[in-house]
């Protein structure tokens, strides 16, 4: 049975309220990239990046998913095949929406990381400058989020699924950060019909077989259903 892949972006989770980042009104126009989202600005101002992401940590904690999240929930539970979320976002919020198979290649606010000796545990719903590790001890705790210039996670394990993908679909990710771009290449030189689901073209959007435009609330239970009317 059909095996479908679906990478998700912020844009899945902008009606939730949780911010986008390239929007106008994004996360990138408030914040320099370079000052809270790599592992030189997180060493340069350590109490600038925590707070950063215990306001992103405490937002996220406050929404919920919307019809976009359990639309991809019911697909899971519903579909005959196997369904696979790959997400960029950082939030719980598909976990929170019911689905089971996520794939965090950008790690979750949800975690946190001991820099010295890699131990992982549930984030405090706020983390300080230089928080201790549970296991080590060393002053060395940072969320367990993937920073520009670090390796996405679950990076084999996703190409997997991509080479096994029959359908494979984007929401709500403007095509601007690699390799997650270029997921839909992969996917289509495997033979996987490819969907774009957005609320406008993404900058990959001529990879895609289909295109669907408009709000993830709208447009994905809609795909879904269609999906399991086809069966
Ligand atoms: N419904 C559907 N799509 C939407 C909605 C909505 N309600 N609102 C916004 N979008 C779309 C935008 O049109 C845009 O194409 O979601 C996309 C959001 O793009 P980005 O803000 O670039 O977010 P994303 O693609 O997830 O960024 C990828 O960049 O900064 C890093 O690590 C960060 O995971 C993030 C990665």
């Amino acid at each position: 049975m059909d095996k479908i892949v679906i990478l998700t972006g912020a844009g899945i989770s902008a009606e939730s309220g949780m911010g986008t980042f390239r929007d106008e009104d994004g996360l990138w126009a408030r914040h320099r990239i370079e000052d809270v989202a790599t592992p030189e600005g997180f060493a340069r101002d350590p109490a600038l990046v925590q707070g950063f992401y215990n306001a992103r940590r405490i937002a996220a904690a406050q929404a919920a998913p919307n019809a976009a999240h359990e639309a991809l929930a019911r697909l899971e539970t519903k579909w005959p095949g196997e369904v696979v979320i790959v997400t960029q976002n950082v939030d719980s919020l598909h976990e929170a929406g019911g689905s089971q198979t996520v794939l965090h290649m950008h790690g979750t606010l949800a975690g946190a990381l001991c820099s010295a000796c890699g131990h992982r545990w549930t984030a405090p719903p706020e983390m300080s400058v230089g928080e201790r590790c549970p296991s080590c001890n060393a002053p060395a705790a940072r969320p367990d989020v993937v920073w520009f210039g670090e390796i996405p996670y679950h990076m084999e394990d996703i190409y997997t699924h991509l080479t096994e993908a029959d359908i494979f679909a984007a929401i709500g990710t403007s095509g601007e950060v690699y390799p997650a771009a270029a997921f839909v290449r992969e996917a289509c030189a495997q033979g996987a019909h490819t969907v774009e689901l957005n609320l406008a073209p993404s900058s990959v959007v001529s990879d895609f077989a289909e295109t669907r435009f408009g709000p993830a609330t709208q447009i994905v239970p809609d795909w879904v259903e269609e999906l399991l009317q086809q069966g």
